[in-house]
């Protein structure tokens, strides 16, 4: 039994829900498993292990040597293939038994202080995880005051985004911010730190993070790809870490709570059938596990089984996505 933290001193990224994740997807020896968020390839080796073939996927393009390590140790049975999730059914080609995704950062995307995800390490306001398209510094030296409000609002729920808005626009008057901690210790002088909370840039981070990724849109897309992609009974797990995204799935996988809106111009009879069966109720990790690795402590896992019915048009209708575009 591993100490502690001694799997945390070991592995780059500790897995987190590995047992539940398994349990959800039951691979069978000869499945096949796509990991749309390979990173370390925790879940992968594990499904592996388990005597599945395994299509790992990450836009990260850090994770090669992870990829390339489980490769020479599985050369028949896994493939990496370097992209986006939102894209999952043109990276894989069916027939496919499983869908895992573990949503957010790495730890060695958060350790590495040149990539900017940590308000803790001094670095470039980058946050890109492919390393295109506008990074964090091109949005909070670049949108319009009201715009980055809504966005720290929508994205980080942060309740002080117009006062750090403000300010953020007062000091790239002078010079644009260029670095994590500049950004870290202005929102820190900004809304003050009380004892015992969390760091006051931790929603500004989160929602900066989630823009600079477009990570609701292609957590949505995801979500639909998958139910293209998978077999009739296929398993999709889904490890959220926060509520924003929880709700993403949770609405996705059960739309009488509120999910995508089905087709009029389909027959009443398909309308009706549901695209998911034996969805699990979420699942959080156990204080061992926490104890163990604090970073599951957030974590949430939703789970279903694909049913026969035919895939639905992909929508962000009655998800709950939050948008800062456009919002009053
Ligand atoms: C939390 S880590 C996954 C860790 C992995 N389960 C393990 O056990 O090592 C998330 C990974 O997903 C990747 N990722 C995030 N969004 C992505 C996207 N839209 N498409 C592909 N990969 C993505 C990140 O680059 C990161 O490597």
């Amino acid at each position: 039994m591993a100490k502690p933290d001694e799997s945390a001193q070991t592995v780059p990224h500790v897995p987190v829900l590995l047992a539940e994740v398994l349990h959800a997807l039951a691979p069978l020896s000869g499945s096949r498993i796509v990991d749309g968020t390979f990173g370390a390839g925790g879940y992968s080796r594990a499904l592996l292990e388990a005597g599945a073939s395994v299509i790992g996927i990450d836009r990260d393009p850090s994770v090669l040597p992870f990829a390339e390590a489980l490769k020479a140790e599985y050369p028949s049975r896994f493939t990496f293939v370097a992209g986006a999730f939102a894209e999952l059914d043109q990276l894989a080609t069916r027939p496919v038994d499983g869908v895992v995704l573990d949503i957010g950062v790495s730890s060695m995307q958060l350790d590495q202080p040149d990539r900017g995800f940590s308000f803790m390490r001094e670095g470039p306001l980058d946050m890109r995880m492919a390393g295109e398209g506008d990074s964090a510094a091109d949005l909070v030296n670049g949108l319009e005051e009201a715009e980055l409000a809504n966005l720290l609002f929508a994205y980080g729920e942060e309740r002080k985004s117009r006062r750090i808005a403000h300010s953020i626009v007062a000091a790239r008057a002078t010079k644009p911010i260029a670095t994590t901690t500049e950004l870290a210790r202005l929102i820190e002088k900004t809304i003050g730190r009380k004892p015992g909370d969390a760091h006051p840039a931790t929603r500004s981070f989160q929602a900066l993070r989630i823009a600079v990724n477009d990570e609701f849109g292609q957590l949505v897309e995801a979500l639909f790809a998958s139910e293209r992609l998978l077999a009739e009974g296929g398993r999709l797990a889904v490890v959220t870490f926060h509520s924003l995204e929880d709700r993403i799935v949770k609405r996705f996988f059960d739309p009488d709570k509120g999910g995508p809106a089905q087709s009029r111009h389909l027959p009443q009879v398909v309308t009706e059938a549901l695209r998911w069966s034996d969805v699990l109720k979420g699942v959080k990790a156990s204080s061992s596990e926490i104890a163990r690795n604090p970073r599951s402590r957030s974590a949430m896992l939703r789970s279903g089984h694909r049913s026969s019915a035919p895939a639905r048009s992909a929508s962000f209708d009655g998800l709950g996505v939050p948008r800062f575009r456009g919002a009053a």
